[in-house]
């Protein structure tokens, strides 16, 4: 069967960076999410015995080795075994936004294949079942693509990880206002993948317990910020979290620094913005784009400014983004 599904990216408000079980992925503290309305992956998998070995097209190229092609079949391969069968797949996926650059294209491409590849064998799994099979690609953040609205990933206890999967905390249409712009300043592969970077930080960085330290008061933040709808909170919450983890980042041993200049130039704008009484607050993954949050009213404004900076190459304004969906819409 031919099965095509299409997930929404996210950025993390709260964010995951270390594990305490490499091989099941599982995140050394819970974290929470917003889904992006505009960025997403459409993926189209079918098992047929007519392939004699797993083909793999992403953006219209296709990739035959490296991590990517080794990740995507092996997550291939737990699906087989979960439907009990051998056949070989083709994948086809593609990105409306640019590959590995900052914009969890990992998140939303692995949730994608998990979604599309798990019922294209045959399975019918819940969203529970659905977010465990994504992280299982490697991508943690994949556990909270499928799920939709603001999202959180829950650390767990056990140690087969049955208990860390990602839930809904908000529906989609829950905060209409709510804004994230996505400012790209690069369009270029960052050199340091998040799973290696992370496993660096954990092993090496002297400031990574005092991250740890810090989460549960970001999370009970977040969530009140969102049950509550109070911007300010969600906002100023997410920053210092971002802050704190690019503190562990730097001081990682080799050191990762993800920003380029254009996203410290941005770093500056947002908090002058903010002075002069303009609410918008940033938030930086594993790479140099950063992402402004805001409400309604200020999004105009907040996106003019962005434009007007010469090093912004374009920007994207999100609403919070719905569930995982399937469609008959196949890429090949
Ligand atoms: O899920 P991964 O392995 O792509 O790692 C995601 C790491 C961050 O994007 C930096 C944080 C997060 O929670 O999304």
């Amino acid at each position: 069967m031919k099965t095509t599904a299409i997930v929404n990216s996210n950025i993390a408000l709260v964010k995951y960076w270390g594990k305490r079980d490499e091989k099941l992925i599982l995140p050394n503290n819970s974290n929470i999410s917003v889904a992006y309305d505009k960025l997403n992956t459409i993926t189209t998998v079918e098992f047929n015995l007519d392939y004699s070995k797993d083909i793999f097209i992403l953006d219209s190229n296709e990739i035959t080795d490296g991590p990517v092609f080794k990740k995507t079949t092996e997550h291939l391969n737990i699906i087989r075994q979960k439907a009990g069968i051998e056949t070989r797949a083709k994948v086809v996926s593609k990105n409306n936004f640019p590959t590995a650059a900052g914009l969890a294209s990992s998140a939303s491409g692995f949730s994608a294949l998990a979604f599309a590849g798990s019922k294209a064998a045959g399975l019918n799994l819940d969203q529970r079942e659905l977010s465990i099979l994504a992280r299982l690609s490697g991508s943690g953040s994949a556990s909270r693509s499928l799920i939709g609205g603001f999202a959180e990933w829950m650390k767990g206890e056990k140690a087969d990880g049955s208990d860390s999967y990602a839930i809904q905390i908000a529906k989609p249409d829950y905060w209409p206002e709510f804004r994230i712009i996505v400012a790209i300043i690069s369009e270029a592969r960052k050199k340091t993948s998040s799973t290696d970077g992370m496993n660096l930080t954990v092993k090496t960085c002297p400031l990574y317990q005092g991250w740890l330290n810090t989460i549960e008061q970001d999370l009970e933040n977040v969530r009140k910020g969102i049950a509550e709808k109070n911007f300010t909170l969600i906002g100023s919450t997410a920053e210092f979290n971002c802050l704190k983890m690019h503190a562990t980042m730097i001081t990682t041993q080799p050191s990762l620094i993800y920003w380029m200049p254009e996203t410290l130039e941005i770093i500056h704008s947002v908090l002058d913005w903010r002075k002069q009484g303009l609410e918008g607050y940033f938030t930086i993954d594993a790479g140099p784009q950063v992402k402004i949050i805001c409400l309604e009213k200020d999004v105009e404004e907040i996106n003019n400014k962005l434009c007007s900076i010469p090093s912004v190459k374009k920007t994207i304004i999100c609403k919070v983004g719905k569930e995982a969906i399937l469609t008959d819409n196949h890429l090949f």
